[in-house]
């Protein structure tokens, strides 16, 4: 069969891992999630306190790139690929709100992103890919034979992202939750270097009234026309 790239863009909390997982297992892909990425290298700052919310030492860590190592291991049990932070499992860790607070300003560090971009390109050198993040239709692979951007009003995002925090014992309110996913917004469309915004060519998926079932399957069916045409065009 010929493999496509498959590039998911979109707000955060918009569900674009669920989808991407879902449709990466369906079609036998391997799924990026470029967010845990970011994530990851946030974790670092944080750690080495290059990052708070009052400092951002851009210095110190653009100086100390070349020792952060990720790498994605594929976890059988759950289906996807969990990321490590010098060899460290951080799946979890990368997930809090803390994390969520700070990595927006560590995604607009130009060296973060040149990093980042290269890594995930040489990802997606064999095609076979679904890869989700902010810029991936844009920047990291504008030829990409399908690109989906997702939307939802803020409120219903936050409240999606409020019931996965509190299912996971975080302690926060739904305002605080509110109020991150906007200021996130608006850092990452406000942006100098690949600010998030629809590529000319995506397909736009408003999931605020969808189910996963219905936006899955419209997906899914897009994904096979491409793929389709994509075998008819080479034979
Ligand atoms: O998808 P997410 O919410 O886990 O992403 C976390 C942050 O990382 C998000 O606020 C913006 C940034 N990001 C980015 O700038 N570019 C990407 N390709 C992916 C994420």
């Amino acid at each position: 069969m010929e493999k496509i790239t498959i590039a998911i863009d979109g707000y955060s909390s918009t569900g674009k891992s669920t989808i991407a997982k879902q449709l990466a297992k369906a079609l036998g892909y391997i799924y990026v999630d470029t967010g845990a990425m970011y994530r990851a290298v946030t974790l670092y700052a944080m750690r080495q306190g290059y990052v708070t919310l009052d400092t951002n030492n851009t210095e110190a860590l653009v100086g100390s790139l070349a020792l952060i190592n990720l790498k994605f291991v594929y976890n059988d049990q759950l289906g996807f690929a969990e990321i490590y932070l010098n060899d460290e499992n951080v799946e979890r860790e990368i997930r809090t709100m803390e994390v969520s607070k700070l990595v927006s300003k560590v995604a607009t560090v130009g060296e973060v992103r040149k990093k980042l971009v290269h890594i995930q390109k040489q990802m997606g050198l064999e095609k076979g890919i679904v890869m989700d993040g902010r810029d991936i239709g844009t920047v990291v692979f504008p030829k990409a034979e399908l690109k989906l951007f997702l939307t939802a009003t803020p409120e219903k995002r936050a409240t999606r992202r409020y019931k996965e925090l509190l299912d996971k014992g975080e302690d926060v309110s739904y305002e605080e939750v509110l109020r991150n996913v906007e200021q996130r917004d608006y850092i990452d469309t406000h942006r100098e270097i690949s600010p998030l915004k629809k590529a000319e060519d995506a397909i736009i998926i408003d999931n605020s009234d969808m189910g996963l079932e219905e936006q899955f399957s419209r997906v899914f069916d897009f994904s096979k026309r491409v793929i389709d045409k994509q075998k008819k065009d080479v034979h």
